[in-house]
């Protein structure tokens, strides 16, 4: 009887074990759709007047302080703010001592008006000459009002300047949101590549859509004011609203959020171009015109010419709506950009690109589908050694919740799927190696998340290259 039990016993387990296998690992696919699913706040925003959107003390103090680059190398930033009564100074102070700031620079001012708001007087001051790998402080502001803040520049541009990334997106301003920025503080990235939609001020109607751009810009402060975010622009940017009279696309976002797009030659601030460390990033607009002959187009085909893998090995793109997706939500809509780019991701072997729109994550294979012909019928994707790593981060925490349903079977190109929020790093140690890791929130649990290893498309893919620099660890899986 007992051993009757015991084989009872173990064929339950066995049971248990193989339901636990298979819901990880489905018959046919490679890839992993992850069944975790994670108790969460209520995707609502939150409330005005929270201690997350404070309004700093004192006269015209200035707000929603945040820095991005301001050049091509890494050399200078700019720092924006906005003042709410009057325009009051457009002057930073800086130095590489605390409260000793031997230099200045000027910015300007502007401000706007979306329907019957009027935005507070919104600045950007170009800080640049700056020396590598080196903390600067930096005050704006005047009097008692005044406010200081400090960001560390990174090291010079070399193909083994290790630097780490974190990879943010539609983010808005819900607790999950915030959630998202405490755990992203705890990755000790350096600089954040942000893939678009940020405030979803659009979700509100007349005048509460300028305002939640202001709370926005107070939520993301603690992070935003001492390391860049490279920029990139989501729907929720476009803010096409004839029905308030607003139709200029983009209008809050231009002119609240400045990237440093003269100096790559681009002729718009949507897409540009910036090298830091040991990494080229490019970054899309998936909202403005891309086909062939657009400047958007003629400039992405000469950036790419512009890189320059002896110097920056690490080719990352940036954009909004995934090329590869296999979430229900917005299956495909990264078509039309997937045939204009993709031969050429393929052709300057991108190493990863990253993107937002689905509330989900996921990663890919390497893969393409650039032989896809109309009249011959080819028309999947095929692994593909040269290609790109996709990997949607739209995971960020907004007030939309998340987009819990993929595609089923998952299909061969897709590598980890889980619908929960979370954040990525990118760390790259040297020419060959960087380390990849997406991070959930996960309520203080440690739980097992989606890690890689990437070898660099351009020094790890050539044997004559690589034996020039032996990778300093471990085995790779791309
Ligand atoms: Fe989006």
């Amino acid at each position: 009887m007992m051993r009757m039990e015991r084989i009872l016993s173990w064929t339950t387990q066995l049971l248990f074990v193989s339901l636990v296998f298979v819901s990880y690992v489905r018959k046919g696919d490679a890839g992993l759709t992850s069944p975790f699913v994670r108790s969460e706040w209520p995707a609502i925003d939150i409330p005005l007047g929270s201690k997350e959107f404070v309004v700093p003390e004192g006269h015209n103090a200035p707000e929603q302080v945040r820095i991005t680059q301001g050049d091509y190398d890494g050399k200078a930033v700019i720092i924006s703010w906005v003042t709410p009564d009057e325009p009051g100074s457009s002057k930073v102070e800086y130095g590489t001592s605390e409260d000793k700031y031997d230099f200045s620079a000027e910015g300007k001012f502007a401000n706007y008006s979306f329907y019957k708001y009027n935005s507070g007087y919104i600045h950007h001051c170009l800080v640049d000459g700056l020396e590598y790998d080196k903390k600067y402080h930096y005050k704006i502001g005047s009097g008692v009002s005044s406010r200081k803040f400090w960001f560390q520049t990174p090291p010079k541009i070399h193909p083994d300047s290790s630097y780490k990334f974190g990879i943010i997106g539609d983010l808005g301003q819900t607790y999950n949101s915030l959630s998202t920025l405490e755990h992203y503080l705890q990755s000790e990235a350096q600089t954040v590549l942000f893939v678009g939609d940020l405030s979803y001020a659009d979700r509100y109607h007349h005048n509460d859509i300028g305002i939640r751009w202001d709370t926005w810009g107070r939520f993301v402060e603690r992070i935003a004011a001492y390391q860049p975010w490279i920029w990139s622009a989501g729907n929720h940017e476009i803010e096409y609203m004839p029905e308030l009279g607003e139709v200029v696309p983009f209008k809050s976002y231009l002119q609240r959020y400045t990237t440093p797009y003269a100096a790559c030659q681009s002729s718009s601030p949507l897409w540009y171009a910036i090298r830091r460390a040991s990494a080229h990033v490019i970054v899309l607009s998936t909202y403005s015109p891309f086909v062939k002959y657009t400047p958007q187009w003629k400039w992405l085909r000469e950036e790419l010419k512009r890189v320059d893998r002896e110097k920056t090995p690490w080719l990352i793109v940036l954009m909004h709506v995934p090329i590869y997706n296999s979430n229900e939500a917005h299956f495909m809509e990264g078509e039309s950009m997937r045939s204009v780019f993709e031969e050429w991701f393929v052709h300057y072997k991108v190493d990863v690109i990253f993107a937002g729109h689905v509330h989900a994550y996921e990663r890919s294979y390497r893969i393409s589908n650039i032989h896809y012909n109309v009249s011959t019928g080819e028309r999947y994707p095929v692994p593909d050694k040269a290609a790109p790593v996709y990997i949607t981060v739209g995971d960020g925490g907004n007030q939309e919740g998340l987009a819990g349903r993929f595609r089923d079977p998952q299909p061969d190109y897709s590598a980890f799927r889980e619908s929960s929020y979370g954040h990525s790093t990118l760390e790259i140690k040297n020419r060959t190696h960087a380390i990849y890791h997406w991070n959930r929130n996960d309520d203080g649990k440690k739980v097992p998340t989606d890690s890689t290893i990437l070898l660099n498309q351009y020094w790890a893919s050539n044997k004559r290259r690589r034996k020039l620099v032996k990778p300093s660890f471990g085995t790779a899986a791309f």
